[in-house]
């Protein structure tokens, strides 16, 4: 059950959202996300960019621009305190993955249920002191840009496309025209603006400022074609030479009706029962996939210490870091985690971790039909965590 309301304003159902904004315009929700406020505080994230594990990038921005030099500078993780000394005026630190670090703070996701969780990418914070920023630039994913301390101010502009061209010589995705400012307002803590693929932005911090970004993603063609040419390789038949039919020609010559009947069998293939399964399964590994490296926790419960957590009110829930999904497949439920088929899995453990995969909190009460050590397993494998809080 979903204890976090949806991040929409009251006027606006989940329905005409996916209908009239998701990817085609930017959305303002005030006060979409209050339980943000407080939740962190610049000094926490610092102290996370420095942490060896975390993805962080730190860009600085030189006052002025010299002739043949780069504006901007990025240094990539592992960032060190030194690297926080002597900073220009202006700069930003960016940390990926957030939900990894916080169970907390990935549970906002519920805030995001009208998109599949499949969907969703990781959730970044940006950093910075007043007049900090990532400069003007688009991205090709949807983003809400929910602000979690300070103020940062975002304008909006022109649509952008793969024309679009960007800065020179800069180590970041720049460009100097954003078109006619269509959006110009300052954002508090808790406020949510929901920036569309390709939309141009820029978004400059007022004060000590914290940004999270709750990115969304979808494969690429290429992913899937890549993960069916993996599948296939389980695959004898497809190892039989084809029969074509064969046409007088020159010896030299490749002709087109040959090629041509290759491709028929590969269409017939992909169209066939057999190219449904090998897709579904290309699309669910992909999409089920981590994109960062998985953090093992650094103490985990034994199986008696996690029933005993659940009994005294803790309660289960997917880890936002990990990916949990499911899908059907021939009247067959099957679960797919972090880009891999779960197998072998009874009724009973599949309805547990279908209801986790939805995003459901879990009592002791809904996992007594289920062996024990496979909740300590998830939790080992850091499908789950156990939330303590009443
Ligand atoms: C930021 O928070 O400063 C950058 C986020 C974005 O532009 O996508
Ligand atoms: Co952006």
């Amino acid at each position: 059950m979903t204890s976090i309301p949806l991040c929409l304003p009251e006027s606006i159902t989940p329905e005409q959202f996916l209908a009239e904004y998701w990817q085609k315009k930017p959305l303002l929700i005030k006060q979409g996300l209050p339980q943000l406020i407080d939740m962190f505080e610049p000094e926490d994230m610092l102290g996370l960019a420095i942490e060896e594990e975390a993805s962080a990038r730190l860009l600085t921005q030189a006052n002025t621009k010299k002739e043949g030099q780069a504006q901007w500078q990025l240094k990539k993780s592992p960032l060190t305190e030194l690297d926080f000394d002597n900073l220009p005026k202006q700069w930003t630190v960016l940390v990926q993955n957030l939900e990894q670090w916080s169970p907390e703070l990935g549970q906002l996701w519920q805030a995001f249920d009208f998109i599949p969780q499949w969907q969703r990418d990781d959730i970044m914070v940006s950093y910075a002191p007043k007049g900090g920023s990532v400069g003007k630039h688009y991205d090709d994913y949807d983003v809400f840009l929910a602000q979690g301390y300070g103020h940062r101010r975002w304008q909006l502009g022109k649509f952008c496309d793969q024309n679009t061209e960007f800065v020179a010589d800069e180590p970041i995705r720049l460009f100097d025209d954003m078109g006619e400012i269509i959006f110009d307002e300052i954002l508090e803590a808790g406020d949510v603006l929901y920036v569309p693929p390709k939309l141009s932005h820029f978004g400059v911090a007022q004060d000590d400022c914290l940004t999270f970004s709750f990115g969304c993603r979808r494969p690429n063609l290429m992913q899937i074609i890549d993960s069916m040419a993996d599948i296939a390789t389980n695959d004898s038949d497809l190892f039989v030479p084809m029969l074509l039919p064969q046409a007088m020609q020159a010896s030299g010559a490749l002709q087109t009706q040959s090629i041509e009947a290759i491709k028929n069998q590969l269409l017939q293939l992909l169209q066939s029962e057999r190219g449904d399964h090998i897709i579904r399964q290309a699309v669910s590994e992909v999409v089920s996939k981590r994109q960062y490296d998985a953090l093992m926790p650094e103490e985990t419960l034994d199986t008696d210490e996690l029933m005993q957590a659940l009994l005294e009110g803790g309660t289960l829930q997917a880890d936002y870091s990990n990916r949990l999904l499911y899908t059907q497949d021939s009247n067959n439920t099957v679960l797919y985690a972090n880009g891999q088929r779960i197998d072998g899995l009874d009724e009973a453990t599949k309805a547990v971790l279908i209801r986790l995969a939805n995003g459901e909190s879990l009592q002791h009460s809904d996992v007594t039909g289920i062996d024990p050590d496979d909740l300590s397993e998830w939790l080992e494998n850091g499908w789950v965590w156990i939330d303590f809080a009443e």
